[in-house]
């Protein structure tokens, strides 16, 4: 019988949908039952080298419950003919809602407001207290226009932002016009962004893209916004950054090290700190695990898999 193995809890439609083909482990000793699997539905903190792939000698697919896919190792996968799957699309939406929370969050000072409340330190309206940043007339920088990138750019226009962005590859004329949005390279994307906004995957390639000397080069008073991964932000040098400037704050949704902060990190005002939520709405969830179940349901009944990573 095909054995699946999910290393999370699986909703009960991706359940109905995945028993006719076979018995379920996990997620409890996910990692004992590896030996008869045929097909392993995982997320972003399981990392799926040769070593646990040695493990499963039936393997025939990985379906990723998330849209990044680094912590697979694809080479090793294609190497014994295992489709690897991920979820586009069904998290567009949330993660694109999280962004624009963050940036409007960062700009008003949301958590120190909050925090400040709590603490007792509301004593009445003032007309000088409190005051943060308007998003109309700023610069949204997007580097990363894919589709959660685009997603932004389309919640950027109704706040009055103006929107330019930089990606490996530019859009058509037709689409830059739809989203108001103007392409620059990357420096100028540096240069000009009020809010930078970061939706590119991690590869070798964009592993710290923002580096100390690119953070240096930011507009003083510029906001960093990172709903993507943490690795492509040099932490340390973003702390520098926003305690000696040229950053006014920052709104961080993941982490390097997860669940590790940057040394220094947690203890500045001017910055929102979210622990990695960018897609975690019941509705979102639940979709992405559907999108697991029916990759794995697709390749173990012969058919090609929905979403292959690319
Ligand atoms: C992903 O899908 O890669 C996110 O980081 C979790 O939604």
């Amino acid at each position: 019988m095909t054995r699946i193995v999910t290393t999370f809890a699986l909703p009960d439609e991706a359940l109905e949908l995945l028993r006719p083909l076979g018995t379920i482990a996990g997620p409890e000793g996910w990692r004992e039952a590896l030996g008869d699997a045929e097909a392993l539905l995982c997320l972003l903190t399981d990392r799926i080298d040769a070593e646990l792939l040695d493990q499963a000698p039936r393997l025939r697919v990985v379906a990723n419950a998330v849209v990044g896919y680094e912590h697979v190792d694809t080479a090793a996968c294609r190497a014994r003919g295992i489709a690897v799957t991920n979820t586009p699309d069904v998290l567009t939406e949330a993660t694109a809602d999280l962004t624009l929370a963050l940036v409007l969050a960062a700009l008003r000072g949301l958590p120190s407001d909050e925090r400040s409340l709590r603490a007792g330190e509301f004593h009445g309206w003032g007309f000088w207290d409190y005051l943060g940043a308007d998003p109309g007339g700023r610069t949204l920088g997007i580097y990363g226009m894919g589709r959660i990138g685009q997603a932004v750019a389309r919640r950027a226009a109704p706040f009055g932002m103006r929107v330019i962005y930089h990606s490996r590859s530019r859009l058509s004329a037709e689409d830059e016009a739809a989203l108001g949005a103007e392409w620059v390279d990357f420096d100028g994307l540096i240069a000009r962004s009020d809010i930078l906004s970061l939706h590119a995957p991690l590869t070798p390639e964009t592993r710290h893209v923002i580096s100390a000397d690119v953070l240096r080069r930011m507009r003083p008073g510029s906001y960093l916004i990172n709903t993507a991964r943490g690795a492509l932000v040099d932490e340390p040098a973003l702390v520098d950054a926003l305690r000696d400037g040229p950053l006014a704050g920052a709104g961080l949704d993941v982490y390097e090290r997860e669940p590790a902060l940057a040394p220094g990190l947690i203890d500045l005002p001017n910055v929102v700190l979210l622990p990695h939520i960018g897609s975690a709405t019941r509705e979102t969830r639940t979709r992405m695990a559907m999108l697991a179940a029916r990759n794995a349901h697709a390749v173990l009944s012969g058919q090609p898999p929905l979403t292959p990573v690319p």
